[in-house]
């Protein structure tokens, strides 16, 4: 029972809350987080001497969400308060739940004691949407190919497939839609895994597949045997007794 919980509770986990950490500290750094997980953006190494102010930009205006003095620290934008921890020991800050407006560009500021403006370091976040957890399926073609597909949910999925370790290009759509489809050439068989990666995370899905059956007469062919059958015995069957009726009166005629 315990455990069951306890694979409950890592599944909620994964699905939610996502953690992913971002080294920031150069300037022009991008990061990516999971949508509604947890980010940790590393900003500088220590606070300790100097100040310093964090801001979003947007459509060309700062506003400054927070802000360090020597050991202290705090939220200066409130509707995100609640989201945003920084630790002053290593220069770490840490957003939760993260939403799609989340991402954007931020700036780092660094000032000296009197104020002076000393240092200024841009990072772009972007939030996107996990994958999810691929689904397969297959089907066979009437000429003997199958037909595989994968899909996720997710932002920007990318594909990629293997059958016994080896990469199968053969896909069909573009590699970054909800579904990617392969053709199997007939008679191929082996472990078909899909991996679908995007800047947050991959995912991946394996099946043992065994070859499709080759062509076979359909329904179809087999009803239209059996009319052509059927009108044949018919002619047959009418030649005959017209045959009789007719062959033994010319021989009456002849006698
Ligand atoms: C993160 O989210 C929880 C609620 O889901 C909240 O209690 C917590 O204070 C949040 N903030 C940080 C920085 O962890
Ligand atoms: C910063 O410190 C916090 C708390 O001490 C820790 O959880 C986090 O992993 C640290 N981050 C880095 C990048 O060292
Ligand atoms: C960001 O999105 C959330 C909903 O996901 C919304 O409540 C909030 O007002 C938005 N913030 C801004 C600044 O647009």
């Amino acid at each position: 029972m315990e455990a069951v919980l306890g694979l409950l509770v890592i599944l909620a986990g994964m699905t939610h809350g996502l953690e992913t950490s971002c080294d920031a500290r150069e300037d022009g750094c991008q990061c990516y987080a999971a949508l509604g997980g947890t980010v940790y953006l590393q900003l500088t190494e220590t606070t300790a001497y100097d100040k310093y102010s964090f801001y979003k930009v947007s459509t060309g205006a700062k506003t400054e969400i927070l802000k360090t003095r020597m050991d202290k620290w705090s939220i200066i934008y409130t509707p995100i308060k609640e989201r945003v921890h920084f630790f002053i020991n290593n220069g770490t800050l840490k957003l939760n739940n993260t939403r799609r407006n989340d991402s954007g560009e931020y700036l780092f500021e660094k000032y000296d004691s009197e104020g002076k403006l000393i240092g200024i370091r841009g990072l772009q976040l972007f939030i996107e949407s996990p994958v999810s957890s691929p689904q397969l399926s297959s089907e066979c073609l009437s000429h003997g190919d199958m037909k595989v597909s994968c899909s996720s949910e997710g932002d920007g999925p990318q594909y990629s497939w293997t059958l016994d370790g080896q990469t199968v290009r053969d896909t069909d759509a573009p590699p970054d839609n909800k579904t990617n489809t392969i053709t199997l050439k007939k008679g191929l068989s082996g472990n078909l895994t899909c991996t679908i990666r995007n800047n947050i995370n991959r995912n991946t899905v394996s099946r043992r597949i065994s070859h499709c059956p080759g062509p076979v007469f359909n329904v179809f062919v087999y009803f239209q045997l059996a009319e052509v059958f059927i009108l044949l015995t018919i002619c047959l069957g009418s030649y005959c007794f017209y045959k009789k009726k007719t062959c033994p009166q010319e021989q009456d005629d002849g006698e």
